[in-house]
């Protein structure tokens, strides 16, 4: 291996593993090394890409060879890989949802306290910088004091993900659905932006996607405990692309439309201030750059710089949102979230 590059472990190789590997390699400062159970998809990834080694499973990897791991495994399985990091002390990045139950999450949280290590959770949008720019404005003062959210995201899932029936997403216990998959971005976005939610009340269903288990729709309203509310929409078949996240304060409203963020102070009906944050680029490649963008702040953190990502506590209280979400529409109340986690 180059000694000049850090040797990092992807583990699990499937739609989002890859989009790591490419972000990975494109910082130029990583050697991988892969695990994937899929014989087939282990071996169109070592011939796709310049990799040293790759294993079916986590156990035929020297844990101790490596400077850090990216688990990209579906998300029953984020606690068992934590555990084995911090048992290595092998700092990592773990995809979102951060589990798919609260069970183990905390003893794997204090484990991985104990090792020490750097530890994130993938909310990709972390990094993006129309959203480094809104909580910058919004830190700042400029829509006064922050009271409201409204979010919509919303688009056909089927085109994005047409294999979407054989993976995780079409499991509940594997962390699909519209919640613990769709919603948990737009949990962190809130939970970065306005703080701790202490209240949630849900509805959600399948309302159109076949070959699944899991809600395709829901709407979630949140109270956090500065007082602010947020209510957030999501279907995942409507065919217009919907990403839209609108924040209310006492003197202004700042809203994000996909990458262009805006912002008006007065009923005349136009934003006063507009910026497209991908102009000239295409979506998909915007999206790529992120996880390049994600690999360098976390190669950097490794050298230990500060990092905007989110934290395993972020995400603790993303997923205890999530479950009392869930929890809400089955007991048809609101459920206050130290009750429910
Ligand atoms: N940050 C994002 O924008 C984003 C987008 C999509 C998915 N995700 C998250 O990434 C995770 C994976 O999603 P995906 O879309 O790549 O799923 P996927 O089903 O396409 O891929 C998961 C891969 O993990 C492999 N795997 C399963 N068990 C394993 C194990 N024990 N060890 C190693 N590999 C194992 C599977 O064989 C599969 O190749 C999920 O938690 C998901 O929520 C994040």
């Amino acid at each position: 291996m180059d000694s000049g590059k850090r040797n990092v472990l992807i583990v699990g190789v499937g739609g989002i593993g890859r989009r790591h590997i490419k972000g990975y390699l494109e910082t130029g400062r990583a050697d991988l090394t892969l695990i994937e159970p899929d014989a087939a998809k282990r071996a169109a990834v070592v011939a796709e890409f310049a990799t040293v080694a790759a294993y079916e499973n986590l156990g035929q990897a020297d844990l101790a060879d490596y400077d850090l791991a990216v688990i990209c495994t579906p998300a029953n399985f984020h606690v068992e890989m934590m555990e084995a990091c911090a048992a290595a002390k092998l700092p990592f990045l773990v995809e979102k949802p951060l589990a798919v139950t609260l069970d183990g999450v905390d003893a794997a949280i204090a484990a991985v306290a104990r090792a020490g290590i750097l530890a994130r959770v993938g909310y990709i949008r972390r990094i993006a910088p129309e959203v480094i720019h809104l909580r910058a404005q919004i830190d700042a003062g400029k829509i006064g004091a922050l009271k409201l959210a409204y979010l919509n995201s919303s688009q056909d899932f089927g085109k994005y993900r047409p294999d979407y029936r054989t993976t995780y997403y079409a499991r509940p216990d594997m962390g699909g659905g519209a919640i613990l998959d769709a919603a948990s971005h737009s949990f962190d976005m809130l939970i970065s932006i306005m703080g701790r939610p202490v209240t949630v009340g849900a509805m959600y269903d399948r309302l159109k996607l076949d070959g699944s288990e899991t809600e395709d729709t829901c709407l979630i309203s949140v109270r956090f405990a500065s007082g602010a509310m947020a209510n957030l929409t999501i279907n995942q078949f409507q065919k217009r692309n919907v990403a839209s996240a609108e924040f209310i304060g006492t003197s202004g409203n700042l809203k994000l439309d996909h990458a262009t963020l805006s912002f008006a102070d007065d009923d005349s009906g136009h934003w006063l201030e507009q910026r497209d944050f991908m102009e000239g680029m295409v979506p998909m490649q915007a999206h790529q750059a992120r996880f390049t963008m994600q690999a360098d702040t976390m190669l950097d953190a490794l050298d230990g710089k500060p990092d905007p990502l989110a934290t395993l506590s972020d995400a603790r209280t993303n997923l205890s949102l999530a479950l009392a979400a869930k929890q809400s529409w089955v007991e048809r109340r609101f459920v206050d979230l130290d009750a429910a986690s």
